[in-house]
């Protein structure tokens, strides 16, 4: 009996402890199976899918050695607990039991604004996962995307929502992402800007509550703020130490960033296209994609970081990345609109003399009920002005191939001003409202590209340009490069086209621009194309995957660029950055202003007459040395070693693939009397090797005062005792060659 019941009991037990175990494996498969990795080099990004199938951040962080550890990452609960209030869920929708910002608000067509997203499946192809949500109780479904650049370290996010609803539904939150950090303290780096004052960084502690960073301008959205943030996690972003979240939204209009601090000191970054006056109009069975949010998490600060997006950038978005860029002459700031043929023949031969491979015709060349002599009329006539211009475009082409210049041209094909044959023609293809006082920024409207007869019109403009050359097409001896402006925000917001859906204008805005640029993207694929809103108002990532570069700034002061040149350097490739030497603070020399350019894709605006010949001298050489090292000048591979934030100096390295060539340029704004100058170590270089130091671009007949010319060092000297290369002089710039040497001296 005993024996028996011992048995039995025996027998209780192991028939327990199977079930035990049965339960834990099945237990630990399910969360095995729904837990989702996304992984580049670097960082990884956990999302698991709790008990009540809602889907969940577990981590965001370094990457973790062990696949096993994953389960051991803790599970946010759904349900009133303390860590749901926390709330880690990676699409929160609103009006359920997360108390802070939703990424998503559905208003259903019976008028129940909320919704419940519930995991379905997931499923990964190359390097993008999906993963499908629905709500149970309405057809509504919510796609999220996660697009890995593994070697690049950067993540890609995105969402589809589709609905099948009878009747009318509306987004009114439409977000690309949610991410979730814990860390003591945040500290955000925005990008404030203004016209000539853009990408002036800002540095400020995140507490409870929320810090929001948007643009509500529609076309000129990047005016007042740029698309881009920083967050340095637990500490304030340094440049090469410290962990640091950096964001950028590819979308050429209202973005809208989101940084909120809770009450468990969570911080939940939000980032997608500005629902603000946005409330979206989906139709049943339509796809509405939002817009791609790219983020990487660098535990070596900001200039970690910025290789990553420059690399990024090169490699996976820049349109024509791989293609030359052109120097050129523009003639903007040298003749405003005032200008004919021979003044215009005159500066090819300008241009042939610099060097420059372009030159580049702005505003006022068309117009001729309204001719555009100023900037009050004129806009949307894009036929040249006959009077000024009799032999027209062809002719100028041709006159600049002889000068051996290629030729390019300004236009602003998505404005219109009232005094204009397109405003009398086609009142209805502008924005503006039908009741009220028009407000005009700078005298001109924008038109209404949610309208496709007016997306026609404005491929038209380009279209007709190109097609007007007896050589068509964007080769040789055709127009090669477009300044594309765009002067004015929307304002006088309605649409005649959209009518009752107002709601869906900014986001239609941007779409229509897009269905614009891949139409002239498909047919003139070796076109050229500057993206220049009023200076930099334009220049997030995604516009410029149509475009080969953009205008970072009318600010050309030397100083200034500087500080907007270390701004935009913190994402984008120096190959996009437009940066041209012109007239602006002549207090600075020639050399200082040209060696800010070299930092940039180069160009000029500046009349040739105005200058000594020594300074003209400079600048052709400038332009030939340019030439012979744009490609480490415009490596990914910058280091930023000091900050003119932090005092009078700027220096910033670039290094080439291989780590066989780098250069160094070197400034000094206006340092104090009696400063102590200590040599900046460079950064990058190979340690084994040598390499040879030369400064490079000396104004004619001078010689190089700096004590490291012409000497050799090993990398190892230079990364770890550095180089004198700034100096206590006022506005004094160098540029210092770096090549690997095999010989010792
Ligand atoms: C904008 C641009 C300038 C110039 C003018 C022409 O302001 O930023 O570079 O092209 O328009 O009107």
């Amino acid at each position: 009996m005993y024996l028996c019941s011992r048995n039995h009991k025996k027998h209780k037990d192991m028939t327990k402890r199977t079930f035990l175990l049965f339960h834990l494996f099945t237990f630990s498969l399910f969360i095995l199976a729904q837990t989702i990795s996304i992984e580049t080099e670097h960082t990884q990004m956990v999302l698991r899918v709790n008990q009540q199938k809602r889907l969940c951040q577990t981590y965001l962080g370094e990457r973790l050695s062990a696949q096993t550890d994953l389960s051991q990452l803790s599970m946010p609960q759904a349900g009133l607990s303390s860590s749901c209030i926390k709330g880690l869920e990676a699409y929160p929708v609103m009006g359920t039991e997360d108390y802070y910002e939703p990424t998503f608000e559905i208003h259903h067509a019976d008028g129940n604004p909320t919704s419940v997203l519930k995991y379905v499946s997931h499923s990964t192809t190359g390097n993008v996962t999906s993963i499908s949500l629905k709500d149970e109780l309405y057809p509504v479904e919510v796609t999220l995307y996660y697009k890995v650049f593994p070697e690049e370290d950067i993540i890609q996010q995105w969402a589809e929502i589709r609905h099948e609803e009878k009747g009318k539904v509306y987004l009114g939150r439409y977000a690309s992402s949610m991410l979730y950090f814990e860390a003591p303290k945040y500290f955000l780096t925005e990008f404030a800007s203004d016209w000539a004052k853009e990408m002036q960084m800002q540095s400020q502690e995140l507490q409870f509550g929320k810090k929001i960073v948007d643009s509500r301008l529609g076309a000129r959205a990047n005016m007042m703020a740029q698309p881009f943030f920083e967050v340095g996690l637990g500490e304030p972003v340094r440049e090469n130490e410290g962990t640091v979240l950096m964001g950028t939204l590819g979308w050429t209009g209202n973005f809208r960033f989101t940084f909120e601090v809770d009450n468990q000191h969570v911080l939940r970054v939000i980032s997608g296209i500005n629902h603000d006056a946005s409330t979206y109009l989906l139709r049943k069975g339509e796809a509405f994609r939002t817009a791609d949010f790219y983020f990487t998490l660098s535990n070596k600060g900001a200039g970690e970081g910025s290789r990553r997006f420059q690399r990024w950038m090169m490699n996976h978005q820049l349109h024509k990345a791989d293609a030359d860029r052109m120097t050129l002459l523009n003639n903007w700031e040298n003749t405003y609109f005032d200008f004919d043929e021979e003044k215009l023949v005159a500066l090819f031969g300008e241009a042939k003399d610099l060097g420059v491979d372009l030159f580049l015709l702005d505003d006022g060349w068309f117009g001729n009920k309204y001719p555009r002599k100023n900037d009050h009329a004129g806009l949307g006539d894009w036929q040249v002005t006959k009077d000024k211009l009799p032999q027209g475009i062809p002719y100028l082409v041709k006159k600049a191939k002889e000068n051996g210049v290629s030729f390019g041209i300004w236009i602003e094909p998505e404005m219109v001003n009232p005094k204009s044959e397109l405003a009398e023609k086609h009142p209805d293809w502008i924005i503006q409202l039908p009741s009220r006082e028009t407000y005009y920024f700078r005298n001109q409207l924008v038109l209404d590209l949610c309208n496709p007869k007016v997306q026609d019109f404005v491929f038209g403009v380009v279209d007709s340009l190109m097609q007007a050359l007896p050589q068509r097409g964007s080769g040789e001896g055709a127009i090669r490069f477009l300044k594309w402006d765009c002067n004015s925000p929307i304002t006088n917001i309605y649409s005649p086209y959209l009518k009752e859906n107002q709601g869906n204008l900014y986001v239609d805005y941007v779409r229509g621009l897009y269905k614009v640029l891949d139409r002239v993207q498909a047919k003139y694929p070796d076109l050229y194309m500057m993206m220049c809103s009023g200076g930099g108002g334009r220049s997030d990532v995604k516009g410029l995957s149509y475009f080969t570069e953009f205008w970072c700034s009318d600010n050309t002061d030397p100083i200034e660029r500087l500080f907007i040149q270390w701004g935009y350097s913190q994402f984008m490739p120096a190959k996009a950055m437009c940066a041209h030497v012109t007239e602006w603070n002549r207090r600075t020399s020639i050399k200082f202003r040209v060696d800010v350019a070299f930092q940039g894709k180069m160009g000029f605006d500046i009349s040739l007459k105005g200058l000594s010949d020594d300074d003209r001298q400079y600048c052709r050489e400038a332009i030939k040395e340019y030439k012979r090292l744009k490609d480490v000048v415009w490596s990914p591979y910058l280091y930023r070693l000091v900050s003119p934030y932090e005092g009078q100096h700027c220096v910033v390295q670039r290094v080439n693939d291989d780590k066989t060539h780098s250069i160094v340029f070197a400034y000094d704004i206006h340092p104090r009397y009696g400063e102590l100058i200590l040599p900046t170590r460079l950064q990058g270089l190979d340690a084994e090797a040598k390499y040879r130091v030369k400064e490079i671009c000396l104004m004619p007949g001078r010689q190089s005062w700096l004590s490291c010319n012409e000497k050799v060092y090993t990398g190892d000297y230079l990364m770890k005792v550095g180089l004198k290369v700034t100096s206590s002089n006022d506005l004094v710039s160098h540029i210092i060659e770096i090549s690997k040497t095999d010989t010792a001296d």
